[in-house]
């Protein structure tokens, strides 16, 4: 059945005080679920890898697709311009998304990766200089710490990290502590997607500011989740990927202001990004163009609108209280299992819906491989965290991450998996 995106968010249903929302309404908008895995029907528990996708922004895709086909910003003829105005009206709801100011533009990239990269080639190789500081933490994922070590070897930066508490979270007044005079840059995610803990991102964007440094924030795991603000936090970048938030693989986002991206030079040159080229060199175009040289991901980025639209229907701040829901009952039911031994930190406060364990010394990859053949996807290793593993001391962790669709029925299911791995290696 072919849905446009309007008809498909059925799972948001208005009680008399607030917004309710409808879980088996929203299962049946996401086609996958109906889907078994080793025979078993599919419980997807790996959000935090990538989202899942329904079926109005499969439509959308297809959509543009079938009926518009055309590049943009590049034909004079009806379909090209109708796909422009299309990509540009989601350029305008991501901004909105995020509550960006009137100055604050959202780039296309290809990934939460590009768009971190994009700062740190276009920015960052730019402005730092030898024994300027940038400071990070244990906490991030490689792709918001390899960059800035490979900046620092280019330019003679110097990497700092603000301290980590054995339990994954920030020590109080660590960053404070860590910032200096040298300070040019913080990158800091808004959410550890090995914990899900969250960092008191405003805080650090007011302390970064008061040594005169530039914040990062990488959204990748936050934003689609929780409602986001970014003229609260007041950080200078903002890095995320549509693929965590119900939309299509290939598509990212860098937000940062005016002033800021005219500072930053480009770091992909091609088409669409120059006002005027002549043999004696190139004039670059205004932001965002500047920074999206080449035919973008046109069909991914509509359907990214498509899945805006979606997530904005169900409400953020819903969506974050019912995977806090299921974090808590995943403690209740599979933190009590003897030998599970639970990551991250145990007050829920400053959490969102990921729940990292291992079972005694049990591999992770074998837990996995149990959980798969129980029909339960779940990410299994270091998750891209390296650093953070060793603040753990472990190699990996087994980790289940919750969105909007998923139920404590599929905890129990995890719970089941669980047992069944114990009483085969415990
Ligand atoms: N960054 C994604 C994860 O943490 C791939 O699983």
């Amino acid at each position: 059945m072919q849905r446009s995106p309007s008809q498909c968010t059925s799972g948001a249903v208005f009680g008399i005080n607030k917004p309710m929302l409808e879980i088996p309404a929203i299962r049946a908008d996401f086609p996958i679920l109906t889907k078994t895995m080793r025979g078993k029907p599919l419980v997807y528990l790996d959000n935090g890898a990538t989202s899942l996708k329904p079926e109005c922004v499969l439509d959308a895709e297809r959509a543009y697709y079938t009926d518009l086909g055309a590049n943009i910003h590049r034909g004079v003829y009806e379909f090209s311009e109708q796909a422009t105005v299309a990509y540009d009206a989601v350029r305008a709801q991501t901004e909105a998304f995020i509550h960006a100011p009137d100055d604050g533009h959202a780039i296309f990239t290809k990934s939460t990766t590009e768009s971190i990269n994009l700062v740190a080639y276009g920015w960052a190789l730019k402005h730092l200089k030898s024994g300027d500081e940038i400071v990070i933490t244990e906490i991030e994922h490689h792709s918001n710490f390899v960059p800035w070590q490979a900046v620092a070897e280019r330019t003679g930066a110097v990497v700092r990290f603000a301290p980590v508490a054995e339990d994954g979270t920030l020590e109080p007044g660590g960053f404070e502590r860590t910032l200096t005079a040298k300070t040019r840059l913080v990158a800091i995610t808004a959410m550890s997607n090995v914990t899900g803990y969250i960092p008191p991102v405003s805080e650090i964007v007011a302390a970064a500011h008061a040594v005169g440094a530039l914040v990062l924030v990488d959204g990748a795991q936050y934003v689609s989740h929780h409602p986001v603000d970014v003229a609260e936090w007041g950080c200078d970048f903002l890095a995320f990927s549509a693929h965590k938030m119900c939309g299509p693989t290939g598509v990212g986002v860098l937000y940062a202001r005016e002033n800021v991206l005219d500072s930053m030079d480009p770091f992909l040159f091609g088409g669409d990004m120059i006002l005027k080229v002549k043999k004696e060199g190139t004039t670059y175009a205004p932001v965002p163009a500047k920074f999206e040289a080449g035919t973008p991901n046109i069909a991914g980025v509509i359907g990214f609108g498509a899945a805006l639209s979606y997530l904005s229907n169900l409400g953020l701040k819903e969506i974050a209280a019912h995977e806090k829901e299921l974090l808590a009952y995943a403690y209740e039911r599979i933190g009590s299992i003897p030998g599970v031994i639970v990551y991250g930190p145990a007050d829920l406060a400053n959490r969102g819906g990921i729940f990292s364990f291992n079972i005694d010394d049990v591999h992770p990859h074998d837990v996995g491989t149990i959980l798969d053949r129980e029909g339960i996807a779940v990410r299994a290793g270091f998750h891209c965290a390296q650093p953070l593993m060793r603040v753990f001391g472990v190699f990996g962790t087994v980790r289940a991450s919750f969105y909007v669709y998923n139920t404590r029925e599929e905890i129990d299911l995890l719970a089941a998996g669980v047992d069944a791995v114990r009483e085969i290696f415990v």
